[in-house]
């Protein structure tokens, strides 16, 4: 009500504008409607799509510098809560505040001057491995186990005057609106995904306007559990995300992000001016290579044992590499079914169809396959805990499946082991229902629980010790 008053006039224009799209929005439906396939797609290969050219080097300007999160903390507020910045957290090419904040935070200026701190795509999509930040990696500790009210409520007792109230109460109102749909139950676990189907339950889709109560159902309150995939896979895959639900022009896909923010389609419009340099950027990363030492007669001896085994799927590497983009069918690969099931047995497609009407409803598609994308496996090394769900904290388990452990914690240095490729874990001897207290539980991965668990994916079991010895040497080197 508040921002009404300020900005009067252009309510009215924007109102206009709306009627307008929402008038034409009104045909969208029904003639996607004629379509029932268009919210799904078949497993097998998936097609490619042209996409947006754009330029990598401003991409990663934008990615690190530009307000595409554009509400947020007042920085005086902020800067009363937070914590020295390691210089291991700095990014190169930051400027101005953005140059002394930490990677998963960026700061800009907004209309009434106030400034503001803003989580990035960083604060998911990067972690450190060692004493180096890895960007593109995703950040297999990233808390989400805590009430997002909890730090605005904290950030609240530090706000003065008018302006920062209001640009606090901005940012506050949309926390109110999601927090409920973004809390997990274990560490390293990412809402991502029922935080965009909460953001569409509270935004018009054809004029962006945010409404404090929702206007779509809200998605089930508990996400389920996925870990976030690599950046640097996106430049071989065709569609985006596991069950690759994410079709058509991926620069606008993965920005959906700024829903969180972004109030109007003026606002849409300027961050999808920079949006395909940051699928370019995405594109050209490449993994980290492997820090520690190769045997090379053994990666060469694991080679054809792959190829034979496991690049029907997962492609080829090395000179002329080739990248099938398979889905597997549910039955076929037997890991967890629950993301898969959940996002293709109907429940969600209100929001498939938001996607429709948004402004971005001609070139993106929202159509998961009844299956998981079988993903490259590029720098596989780093992107442990394994599977879609992280239910596999180490490769040489999820070759072996008698060595999946069904309760485990990481480690509480944090180390990634390069060698045993996983992060430094402990297997434990019973599940969160044994935890002494929440902060244990929220530790604990029980792959017991619903959409945790670790079967599937046997192809490794049938091989001999030495085959699979020399497969994880092999992989070392992807
Ligand atoms: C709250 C955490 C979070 C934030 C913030 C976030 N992402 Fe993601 N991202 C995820 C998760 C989790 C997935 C995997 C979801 C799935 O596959 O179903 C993902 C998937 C992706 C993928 C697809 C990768 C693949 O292999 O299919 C891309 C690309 C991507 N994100 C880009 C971005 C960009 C760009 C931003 C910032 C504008 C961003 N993400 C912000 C958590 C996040
Ligand atoms: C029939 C197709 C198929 C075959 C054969 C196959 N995989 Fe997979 N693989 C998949 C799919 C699909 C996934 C993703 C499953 C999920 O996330 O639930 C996967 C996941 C993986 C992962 C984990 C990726 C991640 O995101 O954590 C690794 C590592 C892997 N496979 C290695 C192998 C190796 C090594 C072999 C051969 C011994 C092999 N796979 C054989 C389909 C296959």
């Amino acid at each position: 009500m508040k921002k009404r008053i300020v900005i009067g006039g252009t309510v009215v224009t924007l109102a206009v504008v709306g009627l307008a799209v929402a008038w034409l929005g009104g045909f969208l439906p029904s003639q996607f409607g004629a379509d029932p396939q268009r919210h799904r797609s078949p497993t097998g290969e998936v097609p490619a799509t042209e996409q947006r050219p754009g330029d990598p080097e401003a991409g990663y300007h934008a990615l690190v510098n530009e307000p595409y999160v554009s509400c947020g903390m007042p920085q005086e507020a902020w800067s009363r809560l937070a914590p020295e910045t390691d210089s291991s957290d700095l990014l190169p090419g930051r400027e101005g505040r953005n140059a002394e904040l930490p990677y998963s935070l960026t700061a800009h200026v907004n209309a009434d001057g106030i400034e503001i701190i803003s989580n990035n795509c960083l604060v998911c999509h990067a972690a450190p491995i060692g004493d180096e930040v890895v960007v593109g990696l995703g950040n297999p500790f990233a808390d989400f186990t805590v009430d997002a009210r909890s730090l605005v409520n904290q950030v609240g007792r530090y706000v003065r005057g008018p302006a920062q109230t209001a640009a606090w109460q901005h940012w506050a109102d949309r926390i109110e609106g999601i927090a409920p749909y973004i809390q997990t139950d274990t560490i390293g676990m990412n809402p991502a995904t029922n935080l965009s189907w909460a953001l569409m339950a509270h935004r018009d889709p054809d004029t962006m306007a945010w409404s404090d109560t929702p206007l779509l159902e809200p998605p089930p309150e508990t996400p389920v559990p996925l870990r976030t995939p690599p950046w640097w896979w996106m430049s071989k895959k065709n569609a985006m995300f596991y069950t690759t639900i994410g079709r058509g022009d991926h620069s606008r896909y993965m920005l959906f992000a700024s829903l969180l923010c972004a109030d109007t389609v003026e606002e849409l419009d300027e961050i999808d001016a920079y949006a395909p340099d940051i699928r370019a950027y995405l594109e050209s990363l490449s993994p980290p290579a492997f820090p520690g030492e190769i045997d090379e007669a053994l990666a060469a001896e694991g080679r054809p044992v792959f190829e034979a085994n496991c690049a029907s799927c997962h492609g080829t590497y090395g000179e002329a590499p080739s990248y099938p983009n398979r889905v597997i069918p549910l039955d076929k690969i037997g890991t967890d079914p629950l993301y898969a099931a959940t996002m293709t047995d109907g429940s969600l497609d209100r929001f498939y169809k938001w996607v429709d009407r948004s402004p971005h409803g001609g070139t993106v598609r929202a159509a998961p396959a009844e299956g998981y994308i079988a993903p490259p496996l590029d720098g596989i090394w780093a992107v442990a805990p394994y599977l879609h769900n992280g239910s596999v904290p180490s490769l040489a388990a999820l070759l072996d499946s008698r060595l999946r452990p069904r309760y485990w914690r990481h480690a509480e240095t944090r180390e990634h082991d390069a060698e045993a490729m996983g992060w430094r874990h402990e297997v434990l001897e019973s599940g969160k229902d044994a935890a002494a207290d929440s902060a244990e539980r929220v530790n604990i991965y029980d792959t017991t629980l619903p959409g945790y668990d670790n079967g599937g994916h046997d192809f490794g079991d049938d091989l001999s010790e030495q085959e699979r010895r020399a497969v994880l040497e092999y992989l070392k080197s992807l």
